[in-house]
């Protein structure tokens, strides 16, 4: 699974990761004057082999999430271009993988158990519910708020997004427990499959994941952006 947004820039890149200069020198990459153009079109314009480039990228990608996640006071350190770059790098290409796979999960094991689980029926809908709400939020994130505070400019416009998105937090929070009260904290049935398994696991780690997502936006990059720009 890809942590790297493929639509990433060369700049933020190297923003999003320290060490990611020196790939990005190694294969002639021009990560200054050059930083605006998206990654992908200019290794398949320069013949480089993509695969490659971004594995190298993801390992150091994973060792620095590591790093940040060890030491949570780097996150507060963080200004918001870098932290939101992080967000959308980390947290949002998780959801936008994750997200139809449990769909689909979701669909199968209610074909099959929904029968013997009625509760299935009411999982599914709210994962249906969450999964729009979460699609449409993701966008409001990356193509308004984000570069807003990246600006840093339109405190009035920065303050009403920011209600907005705190307020769909709120109802993202209301959705996930809901699923987890009817799956039982994802307790799977002794007459559950692997695949009803497979579903529980992952909404389990969409939960943590959606956890430590709306942490590091609602307590740090809404809550002090305006104290690092
Ligand atoms: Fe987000
Ligand atoms: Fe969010």
């Amino acid at each position: 699974m890809s942590l790297i947004n493929k639509n990433i820039k060369v700049g933020d890149v190297a923003v999003l990761i320290p060490k990611a200069t020196e790939v990005l020198v190694k294969y002639d990459i021009d990560f200054c004057c050059g930083g605006n153009r998206v990654l992908l079109d200019v290794i398949k314009e320069s013949g480089l082999k993509e695969n490659q480039i971004f594995d190298e990228l993801e390992v150091l990608l994973t060792k620095r999430r590591a790093e940040l996640e060890s030491i949570g006071d780097d996150f507060v350190a963080m200004k918001p271009v870098e932290l939101s770059l992080y967000i959308e790098n980390t947290h949002h290409t998780y959801l936008k993988e994750t997200l139809p796979v449990i769909s689909d999960l979701l669909s199968l094991v209610l074909r099959i158990h929904g029968g013997n689980h009625n509760e299935l029926y009411d999982i599914h809908k709210n994962f249906g519910i969450l999964k729009t709400d979460l699609e449409q939020h993701l966008i409001k994130e990356e193509t308004i708020l984000f570069p807003l505070l990246k600006e840093g400019k339109d405190m009035e416009k920065i303050n009403r997004y920011t209600a907005e998105i705190l307020q769909e937090h709120e109802v993202v929070g209301d959705v996930l427990r809901k699923i987890r009260k009817a799956s039982n904290k994802y307790t799977v049935p002794e007459d559950g499959c692997d695949t009803y398994r497979k579903a529980y696991e992952m909404l389990e780690e969409l939960q943590n994941d959606l956890h430590q997502h709306v942490h590091l936006e609602n307590n740090i990059l809404l809550n002090q952006f305006d104290k690092k720009i």
